[in-house]
């Protein structure tokens, strides 16, 4: 797109849509994932925070568990929130991809841009999100957040009997393998079209747009952008903001 002809950020504001309504099977029992404290502060108050720093961010949409509507609100008007950033509570569904759906449903018009990022990835760097907004706005229909594996990846015949041994069937070329984050972000049209035609699971909303035929293009991830599922990310997740706290006191 030529400069003249692209919308300018006052154009063309981004909202986030924050799908927060999962419960959090694998971290074990207890109140919604993203209800959990890290640090003392609700995992979804700091996923929040994260994308509201960055000031192309002016609307936030937050998906709460279905019947969680009420305490997510209350815990937004109890946490220091920038002022210049509007919030907007739904309730979720029963798959992540229904929780998304009932975000977009919630969209004013006029954002042009959308932004998706897990609840369960709280201390996303705000550069990490700027730079996917960028992506976007340069003209890309879908820009994912993504980085090389550590891990050589398998594919395997999965065993009926968890734990049962499993038959190898392909070794994909590492170097050619990203693992991908949020916060993934969107043409508007694009990503409702997406959510209109698309109806398989998924796992990311990326991936519907690839099913409509569109270039999907990644930008450098940041491993502080890593998803909390298990309870080690828990550990993980307080000692990078034991870190972050110690390296704002310098
Ligand atoms: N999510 C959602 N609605 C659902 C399921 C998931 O909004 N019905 C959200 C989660 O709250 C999370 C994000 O999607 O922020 C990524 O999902 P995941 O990490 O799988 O979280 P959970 O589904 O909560 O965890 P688990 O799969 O272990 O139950
Ligand atoms: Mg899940």
């Amino acid at each position: 797109m030529s400069d003249e002809s692209r919308p300018t950020p006052a154009q063309n504001p981004v909202a986030a849509v924050i799908p927060a309504a999962g419960r959090g099977v694998r971290l074990g029992p207890g109140a919604p994932k993203a209800l959990r404290a890290l640090n003392g502060t609700p995992m979804l108050i700091h996923a929040v925070r994260a994308l509201a720093a960055s000031r192309h961010v002016s609307l936030v949409v937050v998906v709460a568990p279905p019947d969680g509507a009420a305490e997510v609100k209350s815990l937004l008007d109890a946490h220091a929130l920038p002022d210049r950033t509007d919030f907007l509570v739904v309730p979720g569904g029963e798959s992540r991809q229904e929780s998304v759906r009932l975000g977009l449903d919630a969209l004013p018009p006029q954002y042009g841009t959308v932004l998706v990022h897990d609840a369960a990835r709280p201390l996303v760097p705000v550069d990490t999100v700027d730079a996917v907004i960028e992506a976007v706005r340069d003209g890309a229909p879908a820009v994912v957040p993504a980085l090389p594996l550590a891990d050589t990846v398998k594919e395997v015949e999965p065993a009926t009997v968890a734990g049962a041994p499993e038959p190898v069937v392909a070794t994909p070329e590492r170097a050619r393998l990203r693992a991908v984050q949020t916060p993934q972000g969107f043409d508007r049209e694009t990503l409702l079209r997406a959510h209109e035609t698309v109806t398989g699971d998924v796992t990311d909303d990326a991936s519907m747009v690839e099913q409509l035929g569109l270039t999907v293009v990644a930008v450098p991830g940041h491993e502080e952008a890593f998803k909390v599922t298990r309870p080690l990310d828990l550990v993980l997740a307080e000692a990078v903001l034991a870190r972050r706290r110690l390296n704002d006191g310098f």
